[in-house]
């Protein structure tokens, strides 16, 4: 389904101010070593999966198994970016990126996690990027899990739900140091373990599905407790992973090292207070989930208040490990939506494209959605959930700024998704203006957080090529440059050429 069969006329909210927010952004406006970068992910670029000693992963299983993917998609070969990778390289170089952000995969480097060893072609294969990369300038930004790993390790215990994945993260990352840190001086433990925990433990929409009525079609689960559990893992095993990178690595190796997550802004749907207090707990606990816990050492107040004994807690220990756990806060951000209070009304899916209410563990009894009275919050894009909302990127700013005494953050990913329907692709391929609009005003947007105070040091584009988006397959495209899927060719999109004049200071004609 696309968003038009939810909403025939989409009418936008603040048409005109994003207009205005498109206004030509500069490079200049930028401080000086400001990072700008390009993004990707192993499992949704490289293909090749039965590789060099590659073992199956989770996604690997899943995407096989009918109707989890749109289409019958899969990412066997994805955009063979194993294949590819020196032609990728040479792309950034063209483009003039300060940055790239790619992860490695669990199943290339350990593929039977600590059941097995590591796998020498694994670590070759990533070598030759990082190597790549510094020849041409570029500064690899190293992500070690990004949703993929063995199924091994889903099969022996569990994945994510079980406290032992935690010593086989350990083992990833202690590997990944150890063989590239002496290249690596940026890295990311785990990309956006809020939204893994929501997707693939309360909603059922990512491996292993696991989740509990009122959503979706789930085998099994308990998606009361179940993202919990799995985000107090996810935390931990980063903690862990960071103590290491200090004790052994850092002072060697003199990187910095940081957690990505998934950052939404929330408004709150009418005045009323209820709705204002929902907008700040939905950002507590989809943003403060994670991130507190790395800065503060424990979970925000707000979730203990609402879950009470079934929020995990972190021993003593455990808390001093947590606290001070990260350099950096890493934000994805794409999305900013109204937030309706459902303590005290009910929220059944009371607008279109709405998340259900009741939606207790991850977001604190607020309900979403991208539409007040029919008026959609911004431009609609590919993902139903996902609006132009440009200002929301200062707000998302603003908010960790505030709530986290400006740490150093870099905006790891964001991008802009084209709208499906045939049309559109071909429009998208040729002439992706809605793409450079998007990036001119949220680069815009935090020009002028940056202009206020907030400390952020680098941006990265998601995503230099169009690839494989999880469960919508192909269909979904985020990609500076598309890519022929019979010839595998990368095709320069108009955005490819904005961004290229705009790291070199160019102003941009299309
Ligand atoms: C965030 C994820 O990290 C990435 O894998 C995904 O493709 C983009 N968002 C776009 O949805």
């Amino acid at each position: 389904t696309s968003v038009l069969d939810f909403v025939p006329n989409i009418i936008v909210e603040g048409g005109e101010e994003n207009a205005e927010q498109a206004e030509d952004v500069k490079r200049s406006q930028f401080p000086d070593g400001f990072l700008f970068g390009v993004a990707t992910s192993s499992y949704q670029v490289e293909g090749a999966v039965h590789e060099d000693g590659r073992s199956l992963s989770n996604w690997d299983v899943f995407a096989h198994t009918k109707g989890n993917i749109e289409n019958g998609d899969n990412a066997d070969i994805a955009d063979d970016h194993y294949h590819h990778y020196l032609e990728d390289i040479e792309i950034m170089h063209s483009l003039g990126v300060d940055s790239y952000r790619f992860s490695v995969s669990w199943e290339r480097i350990l593929p039977r996690g600590k059941f097995g060893d590591v796998n020498p072609a694994g670590i070759l294969f990533y070598n030759k990027i990082i190597d790549n990369l510094l020849l041409r300038g570029i500064e690899p930004f190293l992500t070690i899990h990004h949703h993929d790993l063995p199924q091994e390790l889903m099969d022996r215990y569990g994945g994510w739900l079980s406290p032992l994945i935690q010593e086989d993260f350990v083992r990833l990352a202690e590997a990944c140091f150890k063989h590239f840190g002496d290249r690596v001086r940026y890295w990311i433990t785990i990309n956006e373990p809020n939204l893994v925990s929501e997707f693939a433990y309360e909603r059922g929409k990512y491996p292993p599905a696991r989740c509990s009525p009122p959503f979706g079609n789930c085998s099994a689960g308990n998606s009361d407790v179940e993202p919990l559990i799995v985000m107090h893992h996810m935390l931990l095993a980063h903690a862990k992973a960071v103590k290491l990178y200090r004790e052994q690595f850092q002072a060697k190796q003199g990187g910095t090292i940081g957690l990505v997550v998934s950052t939404h802004m929330y408004e709150p749907l009418t005045d009323d207070e209820l709705d204002r207090e929902a907008a700040s707990r939905g950002l507590a606990f989809y943003v403060g989930w994670s991130f507190d816990p790395v800065v503060f050492g424990d979970y925000p107040p707000e979730m203990r208040r609402y879950h009470g004994s079934e929020l995990p807690t972190f021993t003593s220990d455990e808390r001093q490990l947590m606290r001070d756990s990260t350099d950096f806060l890493g934000l994805n951000h794409y999305v900013t939506l109204y937030a309706k209070d459902c303590i005290h009304s009910s929220c059944t899916c009371f607008v279109p494209s709405c998340f259900p209410g009741g939606d207790r563990a991850i977001r604190g009894f607020v309900s979403t959605t991208g539409f007040r009275d029919g008026v959609a919050i911004g431009e609609p894009t590919g993902n139903p959930r996902f609006f132009v909302v440009p200002r929301g990127m200062e707000e998302a700013v603003d908010y960790i700024k505030e709530r986290y005494h400006n740490k150093p953050m870099f905006i790891t990913e964001n991008g802009y998704s084209s709208p499906k329907g045939q049309q559109e692709q071909v429009d998208d391929l040729q002439h992706d203006i809605k793409r450079v609009a998007y990036h001119k005003s949220y680069l815009s947007a935090l020009a002028r957080a940056i202009r206020n105070g907030a400390d952020v040091r680098g941006y990265f584009i998601w995503s230099l090529i169009d690839n494989f988006e999880w469960t919508d397959g192909y269909d979904i495209k985020f990609g500076l440059y598309a890519v022929d899927r019979v010839t595998m060719d990368r095709i320069p999109k108009s955005s490819a050429k904005w961004y290229r004049d705009f790291l070199h200071n160019i102003s941009f004609n299309h």
